[in-house]
């Protein structure tokens, strides 16, 4: 029989819904919590506490830095994330202490067929979801035991593949009677940057460049997201994939790293690229243009994607390499044009702000961070970029993420040990983080808008206002 199973965001926006949680499955988080917060029961109506709290602060102000990482609790969370073609668990204390980090990546199966292919990618999921996990408690020296709850990606990505890590954590949770997370995608490439730079509080601004995803938000607090702007059509990412598949680069590594390295053998001017959108004075992205453009430059030299390049001949690999360098240079004129656009913007509505965050796995490319960097020093502001294996997918954001909910009291109770293995999750595959930046909506913009679910940032506020 299957059955419907609501996963920890549906706290957001079904509060009323939750059961009571029971005395036992909650022993472990209370002890936890209650170390912090004392006065805080899960027993009488733990929620709206919780959210009387978040309530009252202040949204738009920083927060005192106890706020922050790791001040006076103890919990060790573990990160399941599943939601393209990564597996990937860790294990992490909220002290900001990575014990573990463990990803299996499906390059081979990228290689084989030039993307991701949704069924293929669940099925290297289920093939080394429970060795990913394992490993991830192995290397931290902990068993489920010792955990304080369970965080996994329930969104945005594709169905078949998050629900590999949803099973995965509600079986964990579900067994050992501990709390759940289910975690943004996006979110957490943003809040990863708070363990890297303790300093990084509320607000700040994030480039958030993915294979999926092209996010350029203000933060204002914890699951407060203003979207200044969002890709009409492709991300950067899918980008670099594509044109490293048509310069028939060694994609195992996924195509942003081969373009990247191959780039720095072209001349980044040889090729007259147009930049996307610039009669567009607003800070929203697209890249499908800049693919036609790339596309015809290389059927224009007749460069054979068939031939590797490893085997390509000396003029070949340089006219491949101009291309990989023109490409790269107006890709990230994009970005840089949108970030200048977009810092305005934020700084007008939050004077405070010092920091622009680089996340996604576009984020751990050198050339892209160093012009960001240059955009970011002309403002004044500070960039922080995580360490590449931050930027790429990886379970450490979504299990500090799922720390930092967790902490605001935002969780669910486990799941039973007995549900079923075919239960319907609530799964997220378009889940927008924030809410829209009125002023900055595009003319250009053709986003499908069908089957999208509310923002986080909206689920949010509504339990928040319910609450009040
Ligand atoms: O965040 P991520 O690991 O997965 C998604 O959420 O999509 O990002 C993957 C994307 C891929 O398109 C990959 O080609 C790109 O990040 N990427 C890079 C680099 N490393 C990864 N793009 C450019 N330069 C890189 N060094
Ligand atoms: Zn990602």
């Amino acid at each position: 029989m299957v059955s419907f199973v609501l996963t920890l965001s549906s706290t957001f926006s079904r509060l009323n819904l939750l059961p009571k949680p029971s005395l036992v499955h909650t022993v472990r988080a209370l002890r936890t919590l209650q170390q912090r917060k004392p006065t805080w029961s899960l027993y009488n109506s733990s929620f709206k506490s919780i959210s009387a709290q978040i309530s009252t602060s202040n949204l738009n102000s920083p927060k005192p830095h106890t706020e922050n990482v790791g001040i006076g609790d103890d919990l060790v969370v573990l990160g399941i994330e599943t939601s393209c073609d990564d597996t990937a668990a860790s294990v992490v204390r909220s002290n900001g202490e990575i014990l573990s980090q463990v990803v299996s990546s499906q390059a081979d199966l990228l290689a084989q067929y030039g993307g991701v292919a949704p069924k293929m990618a669940e099925e290297a999921h289920l093939r080394v979801i429970d060795q990913v996990v394992q490993e991830a408690l192995d290397k931290a020296n902990l068993t489920e035991k010792d955990l304080s709850a369970v965080a996994v990606t329930i969104g945005p990505g594709l169905s078949l593949c998050l629900r590999v890590g949803v099973r995965k954590a509600r079986k964990i949770a579900g067994s050992f009677n501990l709390p759940i997370i289910g975690v943004h995608h996006m979110e957490a490439h943003a809040l990863v940057a708070r363990l890297i730079e303790r300093e990084l509080q509320f607000p700040f601004m994030a480039l958030l460049i993915s294979g999926g995803h092209n996010l350029l938000i203000l933060a204002s607090d914890l699951g407060q997201y203003i979207q200044l702007g969002t890709t009409i059509d492709d991300a950067i990412g899918e980008a670099y994939d594509k044109t490293a598949k048509w310069l028939g680069l060694d994609m195992r590594r996924s195509g942003g790293p081969a373009v990247e390295e191959l780039a720095r053998e072209g001349d980044a001017e040889s090729v007259k690229f147009s930049i996307p959108m610039k009669q567009y004075k607003d800070c929203n992205f697209s890249y499908a243009g800049l693919k036609t453009q790339v596309r015809l430059a290389i059927e224009s030299r007749n460069i054979n994607a068939g031939i590797p390049i490893s085997s390509a001949s000396c003029q070949d690999r340089s006219s491949r390499a101009d291309i990989a360098a023109s490409f790269q240079r107006v890709a990230v004129l994009h970005l840089e044009e949108r970030c200048e656009r977009a810092i305005e913007w934020a700084l007008k509505l939050e004077p405070s702000i010092k920091y622009l965050v680089v996340s996604g796995g576009v984020a751990s490319n050198q050339y892209v961070r160093a012009r960001l960097d240059q955009v970011v020093q002309k403002n004044n502001l500070q960039l922080v970029c995580p360490p590449p294996s931050l930027c790429t997918d990886n379970g450490v954001m979504v299990a500090w993420t799922g720390i930092e909910h967790f902490r605001m009291g935002r969780f669910d109770p486990p799941p039973s040990a007995s549900e079923p293995e075919d239960s319907l999750y609530d799964l997220r595959p378009r889940w927008p983080l924030g809410e829209e930046y009125a002023e900055g909506r595009s003319e250009a913009r053709s986003l499908r808008r069908a089957r999208i679910h509310p923002s986080l940032t909206s689920l949010i506020q509504a339990s928040l206002q319910q609450q009040a």
